[in-house]
């Protein structure tokens, strides 16, 4: 494969994962087309941009023809398909973006492959990145695995969940050849920080309450950014087509015992009296649908195509962390316009 486009590049695990193919795949080209949402951000990508084999392209990939330039004009042969609406509370109050973007988008990309591959899909290939969210929600037992039935319960969850399902239709109807992952919670550098961990440390950080929804009893998968990078690129390279694998990090934490644990690292680094920040939790109205936990079943990939989490939690976060302190401009930056009137809009008398 010569010609790799990678959409979502500038975004969060868009951004490492472009940075790991660009460094360790000179001979591919990269192409990252993202057209810079709030949360996309080319600042993330400085290290690499000068590399030859990387280039960016300022598109949405709703937009037909542009998405249909990019494939004829960069000979694409394979896609890694990372853009989307990400985030489950801007779906609860933004619906339509995750309908358009997730899914029109995707069909788009779809459309687009077929159109440059014909029918000689020899060394190609449409890689979709999916959520484990659109397994639905666990009780206190169990793991999703990829026979789960999916049961989406939010508007983000449920786009990702249709374009699953579209991916995987043409496959079945085109034989295009595909694949998905469905990954659990990422954490590390460059994430935006409207998502727990980053929002927790930026408000630590600033002496600023920290939102806990409902009693902060929900529990999430947590997996080091790079290790999904890692995940990626095995299935980039050894997945099977038509195929479906999970990735999760075997990681379950409580959302309260989680932000905790924020609050002691933080203390430490920041030198203050022990307890401190955990002064700051406050509770807040409970996310309207809060699916209660996430859990995922990984033996596929892992003994399947000899991928597993590298990253001990201990270490991610750690990095996570000193990362934040040490890039207070990034997040100045990236928390100023659009994103304060959201912070008003979604915590304000919450
Ligand atoms: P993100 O929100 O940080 O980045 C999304 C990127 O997509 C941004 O750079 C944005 O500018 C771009 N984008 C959005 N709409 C676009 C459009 N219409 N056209 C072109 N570009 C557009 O998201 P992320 O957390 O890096 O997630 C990336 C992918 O991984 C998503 O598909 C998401 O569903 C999936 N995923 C995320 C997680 C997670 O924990 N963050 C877990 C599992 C799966
Ligand atoms: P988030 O990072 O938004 O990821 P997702 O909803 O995709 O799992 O949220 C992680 C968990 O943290 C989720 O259970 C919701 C909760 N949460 C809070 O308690 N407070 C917050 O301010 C946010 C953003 C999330």
């Amino acid at each position: 494969m010569k010609n790799l486009l990678i959409t979502g590049g500038a975004g969060f695990i868009g951004s490492h994962l472009v940075r790991r193919f660009v460094t360790k795949y000179p001979k591919i080209n990269i192409i990252n087309m993202d057209c810079l949402t709030y949360a996309g951000n080319l600042n993330n990508l400085k290290d690499v941009e000068s590399q030859p084999n990387y280039r960016f392209v300022k598109v949405n990939i709703c937009d037909e023809e542009a998405v249909n330039q990019v494939f004829a004009e960069h000979k694409i042969d394979g896609v890694i398909h990372l853009a989307a609406e990400s985030h489950v509370d801007r779906s609860i109050t933004d619906p339509m973006s995750f309908i358009k973007t997730n899914i029109e988008g995707t069909v788009v990309l779809l459309n687009a492959a077929r159109k440059q591959w014909g029918n000689n899909f020899e060394n190609k290939l449409f890689y979709h990145i999916s959520t484990d969210e659109v397994y639905g929600s666990l009780g206190d037992e169990g793991l999703f695995t990829e026979s789960t039935p999916y049961d989406p319960r939010s508007p983000y969850s449920a786009s990702k969940a249709s374009a699953d399902f579209l991916v995987r239709a043409y496959h079945h109807t085109y034989n295009l050849p595909v694949v998905i992952s469905n990954c659990s919670n990422n954490y590390g550098s460059h994430q935006f920080p409207e998502k727990l961990i980053p929002l927790i440390i930026s408000n630590i950080k600033q002496n600023k309450a920290l939102p806990v929804y409902g009693k902060g009893l929900n529990v999430r998968d947590w997996l080091y950014v790079e290790d999904h990078a890692a995940a990626i690129d095995t299935i980039f390279h050894k997945g099977k087509l038509g195929e479906t694998y999970n990735i999760g990090g075997n990681n379950e934490w409580k959302n309260i015992d989680l932000v905790k644990l924020l609050c002691r690292i933080m203390d430490e680094k920041l030198g203050r009296n022990v307890g401190e920040s955990e002064k700051l939790i406050t509770f807040v109205t409970d996310r309207a649908g809060h699916d209660l936990r996430y859990a995922i079943d990984s033996s596929k990939i892992t003994n399947g195509l000899g991928w597993s989490p590298q990253v001990s939690f201990e270490e991610g976060l750690e990095k996570t962390v000193s990362w934040y302190l040490a890039n207070s401009q990034w997040v100045s930056e990236v928390i100023s316009g659009e994103y304060a009137n959201y912070y008003k809009q979604q915590y304000e008398n919450r």
